[in-house]
């Protein structure tokens, strides 16, 4: 039996230009791969991003920077309705699930966590010993930091990396993309881009992070958390997220296309 920690990226789960927007028909394609999963008696532990209904509210009041006296009230009221927002996109994913007669219990880190980066505070043993047969899902949330900052934005990939490397009998880590087959050698944009199957943190990328839309770190992050991920967990791969059935093809056969994270 194998443990898949997911991560659904959010421009996977949600349009992110446009203002909370899901993409249904990839929650329910992504529903059915974590119920075959499950069917064939794997444990899941799901992350989930916030595209759409995190990025947008949290560019516009600054919310990753923390407080700032000048628009701090307006600040406060951001980081209230980005809570919402995300239990929002969190109960689609579920409610999904659920008509996949998938059980999941979630676990919102702003109930849970303070202060942001791979280092962040909080017990992840609840997650840790959710029973067998449930999926325990949690996502990148806005969280509560000590002064002068009062909250940042903890992303999914931390949530990622701090699960990876603590709890025990994880096989596999998967991040699942929004827009792309993997790491490529050049932005997604490039028509010259090709997949790179295999990568290590020695060879250097190519990347671009938009941050227009992106208060994270785009795939930057995601590369150093799965680099230090593949530490501790035998199997770190980027995956199309469009394109979920590859994670049972990676399942069943030990590969797939898509990008291997190796040490
Ligand atoms: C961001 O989480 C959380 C908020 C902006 C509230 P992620 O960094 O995991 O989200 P995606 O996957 O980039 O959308």
């Amino acid at each position: 039996m194998a443990h898949i920690l997911m991560k659904f990226g959010g421009g996977l789960i949600t349009t992110k230009s446009q203002m909370k927007t899901v993409d249904r028909d990839a929650i329910t394609k992504l529903s059915q791969i974590v119920s075959e999963l499950s069917r064939l008696d794997h444990k899941v532990t799901i992350v989930h991003g916030a595209g759409s209904f995190g990025h947008l509210k949290a560019k516009q009041w600054n919310i990753a920077n923390g407080a700032q006296e000048d628009i701090i009230e307006q600040q406060k009221e951001a980081v209230i309705s980005i809570r919402e927002d995300m239990l929002e996109l969190n109960t689609e994913v579920c409610k999904s699930f659920s008509n996949h007669n998938i059980e999941c219990q979630s676990f919102p880190p702003s109930d849970w966590a303070s202060e942001v980066g791979a280092d962040f505070v909080g017990d992840l043993s609840p997650i840790e010993n959710s029973s067998e047969d449930v999926v325990p899902i949690t996502f990148g949330d806005v969280v509560d930091c000590s002064p002068p900052k009062l909250f940042g934005i903890l992303s999914g990939d931390d949530l990622m990396v701090r699960i990876g490397k603590e709890i025990p009998g994880i096989t596999h880590c998967i991040f699942l993309l929004g827009d792309t087959e993997g790491l490529l050698s050049a932005p997604p944009s490039n028509p010259n881009a090709s997949l790179i199957p295999m990568w290590s943190k020695e060879q250097e990328v190519s990347g671009e992070h938009d941050t227009s839309q992106d208060v994270t770190g785009g795939i930057f992050l995601k590369l150093e958390s799965a680099s230090i991920i593949s530490k501790v967990v035998p199997n770190v791969w980027f995956i199309d997220g469009r394109k979920p059935e590859r994670v049972l093809e990676l399942l069943t056969t030990g590969t797939t296309r898509g990008t291997q994270i190796v040490q």
